[in-house]
């Protein structure tokens, strides 16, 4: 199954894909992960990236598209994946198309003034991408990864005034690509207000899992 997860920064995306990968068995497609992790290796493409990223503006298509392609076209993803933050322009979903066929589409609906507060308060592990909050779903011990152990930190566009520019652009760049699956017919909105498990236990019954 082809999954896509769409919704505003600071949704609960991540959080759900990492659960969401428990119960379907395929591999998360992270593309804000994988441009940290760029950005870390300094690779070309990292450095390409960064400055949008840090500005919390999207990296253009073209440094994107490929990449998925790549990534959905490894022997990982011959059962399905789930992409967390991909396509986020109507543009990278018109291309997916010619690559990838999108099974269900998933839009986290969250209201801006609980993001900005999910966002002051998100703790991530720089090592394996796992999310917490200091009050909503804070680790087993404070500052330390339950998963691996590391050190947590906060994300540079997690920043009051990046995070306002990220939520215009989702709404101004992304939200039409809900309108695009909507079109499709396979758009199912889910409330991300409620506790993850609550918001998992939508998903569950979206998908028809039995968790
Ligand atoms: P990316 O890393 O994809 O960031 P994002 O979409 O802005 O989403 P986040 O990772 O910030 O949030 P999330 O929805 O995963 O929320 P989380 O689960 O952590 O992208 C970063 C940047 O990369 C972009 O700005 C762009 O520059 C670039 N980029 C990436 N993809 C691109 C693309 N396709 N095209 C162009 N550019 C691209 O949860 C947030 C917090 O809330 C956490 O603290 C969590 O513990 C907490 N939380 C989660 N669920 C709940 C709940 N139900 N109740 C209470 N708290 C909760």
């Amino acid at each position: 199954m082809k999954l896509i997860l769409l919704g505003a920064p600071g949704a609960g995306k991540g959080t759900q894909a990492a659960l969401i990968k428990n119960a379907l068995k395929v591999p998360v497609i992270s593309t804000g992960n994988l441009l940290r992790e760029a950005i870390a290796q300094q690779t070309e493409l990292g450095m390409q990236a960064q400055a949008y990223m840090d500005n919390g503006h999207l990296v253009p298509d073209e440094l994107i598209i490929g990449l998925v392609k790549e990534k959905l076209e490894s022997h990982d993803c011959d059962n399905g994946a789930i992409l967390d933050g991909f396509p986020r322009t109507v543009a990278q979903a018109e291309a997916m198309e010619a690559f990838s066929q999108v099974d269900v589409a998933l839009s986290f609906e969250v209201p801006d003034e609980v993001i900005v507060k999910r966002m002051a308060g998100r703790r991530t592990c720089p090592k394996c991408h796992t999310t917490f909050h200091v009050e909503d779903n804070p680790p087993k011990v404070e500052g330390i990864c339950d998963k691996c152990g590391e050190t947590l930190g906060i994300r540079h566009d997690d920043d009051p005034e990046v995070v306002t520019r990220r939520l215009e652009v989702y709404h101004e760049q992304t939200e039409p690509v809900k309108h695009y699956y909507e079109g499709k017919g396979n758009l199912h909105s889910v409330i991300g207000t409620g506790s993850v498990e609550e918001t998992s236990a939508q998903i569950y019954k979206i998908l028809g899992l039995n968790v």
